[in-house]
């Protein structure tokens, strides 16, 4: 029995040296049960060759319209196909994509798919930020397809810069909330939002500080599944291990007050924030230059803690633009739902994610169950799931609430 039951993918590959890691997303989608139909565009067998393909996805590989016409007419695969994904797409495809060109078997597949379109580009920076590629990343978008921000890194040779490829994994998870959803025009396309993730630290001495226990895990579905819906996304993560989600900008911060100062920056543009950090409510009045030693027979001195600024308080009191949604967190250990209410009318956002904490409830867990209260008396409680589909609910919400949605 053949045991790829999941839905049909077409990867395009197009000719660059990022080619090699399209084999990693190949392996990721055959391990997660899809029937791959691999594209590569003529130059991007001078990279990786036919036979590399064919064995990796078990399917027969053409590049040209003219070959295997009986057995796969050029317009079947679009056709068929339940998503497509170019990585890496390098800018000569891009530009091809946006004006429609049809030269090859990769681009009439373009032009047949009726189904969700992603790209992960990968270039040189210069070529990145070009006005041109620009424009045509921009037409893409417009048109609802995903171009994946390029990650920021090592790129060919010893330069460095905007235009790698991001993470094969990180792209598979991206198609993966684009197949779950399964919409061919993704709603978020065209948006700014802003997510903070995280925990803050608030530094006693050089080697002491005040913190909490969040993973940042949320922050990070809620980054990733905006993405995966087509917004440009700004991260803005405090003292996080995970890996930095494909086609999302990631601004690392320590304290709450480095935190404010990167959310109200990037907030400045953005259609939505929301704030998934754990910000520390307090800090230490003062920052002791030296370890802060014990002395024998002196009892310590008492920690004395000052006000942080209260973020989402601020974001929603003074929004950046008009129309923007602010959405903020509330982790409650009783009273959830009253407690949360309050907090809501207090802080003045839009929307507020409330869960309900203890011990072993929540952090660093890979599921979450909350309800999400809007300021206009609406209620909707998520199961207890994936922290991805707490975070779809949230952004089902914040699309309802944009201006022109
Ligand atoms: N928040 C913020 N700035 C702060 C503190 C919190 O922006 N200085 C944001 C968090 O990101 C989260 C929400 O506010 O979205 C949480 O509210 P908060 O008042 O911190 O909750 P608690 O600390 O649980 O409040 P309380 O002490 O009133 O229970």
């Amino acid at each position: 029995m053949d045991e790829r039951v999941g839905p049909g993918v077409v990867l395009g590959v197009s000719g660059g040296i990022a080619a090699y890691k399209a084999c990693e997303l190949l392996r990721g989608f055959t391990e997660s049960g899809h029937d791959v139909r691999v594209v590569p565009t003529a130059s991007a067998l001078r990279f990786v060759g036919e036979a590399t393909w064919s064995a990796l996805s078990g399917n027969p590989v053409t590049t040209g319209v003219w070959e295997d016409v009986h057995e796969v007419p050029h317009v079947r695969i679009g056709q068929r196909a339940a998503l497509v994904v170019v990585a890496p797409a390098t800018a000569d495809l891009l530009a091809r994509a946006a004006h429609g060109i049809a030269d090859d078997l990769l681009t009439n597949t373009l032009l047949t798919a009726r189904c969700p379109v992603v790209f992960a580009p990968a270039m040189h920076t210069e070529m990145w930020e070009h006005p041109a590629t620009r424009e045509n990343v921009a037409t893409l978008r417009r048109r609802g397809c995903v171009v994946i921000e390029p990650a920021v890194g090592r790129l060919t040779g010893v330069d460095t810069g905007k235009g790698r490829l991001p993470d094969p994994g990180e792209i598979l998870e991206v198609c993966r909330r684009v197949l779950a959803r399964g919409v061919a025009a993704p709603d978020l396309a065209g948006r700014r939002v802003v997510v903070s993730a995280g925990g803050t630290r608030e530094p006693l001495d050089p080697v002491r500080f005040l913190g909490n226990r969040s993973s940042g895990r949320q922050g990070y579905a809620l980054a990733r599944t905006a993405a995966a819906r087509g917004a440009r996304v700004t991260l803005v993560a405090a003292n996080t291990a995970l890996p930095d989600p494909a086609g999302v900008d990631v601004v690392p911060v320590g304290t709450a007050v480095q935190l404010r100062e990167a959310v109200l920056k990037a907030a400045a543009d953005a259609d939505a924030v929301v704030m998934a950090a754990a910000v520390a409510d307090f800090r230490p009045s003062a920052y002791a230059e030296g370890k802060i030693k014990k002395r024998d027979g002196e009892e310590p001195e008492p920690l004395r803690l000052v006000r942080n600024p209260d973020v989402l308080a601020e974001l929603s009191a003074d929004r950046a633009r008009p129309g923007q949604v602010v959405v903020g967190f509330a982790a409650e250990t009783d009273d959830v739902l009253a407690n949360g209410r309050a907090k809501l009318a207090r802080k003045r956002c839009d929307l507020l994610v409330v869960n309900e904490v203890g011990e072993q409830r929540t952090f660093g867990a890979e599921e979450n169950e909350a309800v999400v209260l809007g300021a206009d008396g609406s209620e909707t409680p998520v199961p207890h799931g994936p922290k991805e589909a707490l975070a779809d609910t949230v952004w089902d919400l914040v699309v309802r609430r944009l201006p022109g949605a």
